[in-house]
């Protein structure tokens, strides 16, 4: 037995990916191969903190080529694949879903089918401890109306070309699982936010704008509501899931924090005028914009079942993670500029030449 345990994790120079291997190369016993195609959402300064490790490498790879993952496992030999990698925002799929049915389905498709190529052949106890973790989203679910919440046995309604897509991944991992016996687990999280995170998203979106002093722009009435989970806690429930999570079964995670859009832009509004005072107020730039089309009115989560049966719990409330988040951007101009001035895809171009910004 090696007493380090091989993680292979998809998507990890990604907002959440980052995290994840940020937290967990804490722990001695992991070797964390991050699998990172480096989209315009892949950033290697996310994972700075990190490079320097031994127990930490990275393979600019895309996880809808066959044969590099293929050759991938062979190589790395992994007691796990943590799967977050995907395309992400929401608005993105409304105007060019290719790109989500390419990576989101296909790419876990080609994924689900290296990995089983290479967990058939292992021992029967390696087999038994491997694990597939599939990280998915609540959006899956569709959307809620004034009441009750989403858990994992509410019916998959994905209203969305990106949610479509995840619940397609979600129903290809379930089928590996059911057909193959191939060890899965799969986690459906609601709204992320914290530090990382790529500013086409409202938090960071909204904290940078308001910085420079330009329009907030809230989609249609700024009235649907997110449930948001500061991202180093759904780092822990992954963590959690990954180690302890009976196979084959789904966890919702959520931060048992449903908020209005408009409660999120007044909060980090006020927060700035308390850590970055400006010669106004920063609600004076909220500006009302065209709605998202098949904007989901409402989503919150249920997360009984991860808290009963693995002892989960968050350790940051809204208050304190938000308040966290916005001086994260402050202290972290580096990271902003690098983000913003599009600076960021200097490694990737000067080490694999220019790429689309798909
Ligand atoms: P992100 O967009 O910040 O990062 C995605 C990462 O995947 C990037 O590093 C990108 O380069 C990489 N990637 C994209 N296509 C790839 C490909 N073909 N091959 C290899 N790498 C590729 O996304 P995120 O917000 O960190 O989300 C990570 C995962 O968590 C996604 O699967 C997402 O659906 C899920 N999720 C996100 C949230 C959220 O609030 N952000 C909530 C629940 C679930
Ligand atoms: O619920 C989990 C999902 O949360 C993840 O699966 C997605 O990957 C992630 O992007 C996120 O999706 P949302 O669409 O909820 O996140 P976004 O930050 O894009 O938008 C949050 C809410 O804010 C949503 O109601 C739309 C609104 N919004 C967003 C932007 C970018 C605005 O009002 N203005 C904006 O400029």
């Amino acid at each position: 037995m090696k007493d380090t345990r091989t993680l292979l994790v998809t998507g990890g120079a990604g907002f959440i990916g980052s995290a994840v291997i940020r937290q967990w190369l804490a722990d001695p016993a992991l070797r964390i191969v991050c699998v990172d195609k480096l989209t315009y959402a892949g950033n290697v300064e996310s994972l700075k903190p990190v490079s320097d490790s031994p127990r930490f490498s990275l393979e600019v790879l895309d996880i809808c080529d066959a044969a590099a993952m293929r050759a991938l496992f062979e190589k790395e030999q992994p007691d796990a694949v943590v799967h977050l990698a995907a395309e992400s925002h929401v608005d993105r799929s409304i105007t060019g879903p290719g790109e989500f049915i390419q990576t989101n389905v296909v790419g876990t498709y080609v994924l689900l089918e290296a990995t089983r190529a290479y967990w058939r052949q292992l021992t029967a106890d390696k087999q038994q401890a491997f694990r597939f973790h599939h990280v998915s989203t609540d959006e899956v679910y569709g959307t809620l109306g004034d009441e009750g919440a989403f858990s994992e046995t509410t019916a998959y309604a994905p209203n969305s070309p990106y949610s479509a897509s995840k619940a397609g991944s979600d129903h290809l991992v379930r089928a590996w699982h059911h057909t193959y016996g191939l060890p899965v687990v799969t986690t459906n999280c609601s709204n992320n936010y914290g530090p990382y995170h790529f500013p086409e998203k409202l938090i960071p979106l909204m904290i940078l704008n308001a910085i420079a002093g330009k329009p907030l722009p809230v989609y249609g009435d700024g009235l649907n509501v997110r449930d948001w989970l500061f991202v180093e806690d759904h780092a822990r429930a992954i963590r959690a899931v990954l180690e302890r999570g009976r196979v084959g079964e789904t966890y919702c995670v959520g931060g048992r924090a449903e908020k209005t859009n408009l409660e999120v832009v007044h909060t980090l509004c006020d927060l700035l005028d308390e850590l970055h005072p400006s010669s106004g107020l920063h609600r004076r730039l909220i500006t009302y914009v065209k709605d998202r089309p098949g904007h989901d009115r409402r989503y919150a989560i249920d997360c009984a079942k991860l808290e009963a049966e693995l002892g989960w719990r968050q350790q940051e409330s809204f208050e304190t993670g938000l308040r966290k988040t916005v001086q994260w951007y402050l202290d972290n101009g580096d990271w902003v500029r690098g983000v913003t001035s599009g600076d960021y895809r200097r490694w990737i171009e000067s080490n694999y030449g220019s790429r689309s910004a798909s």
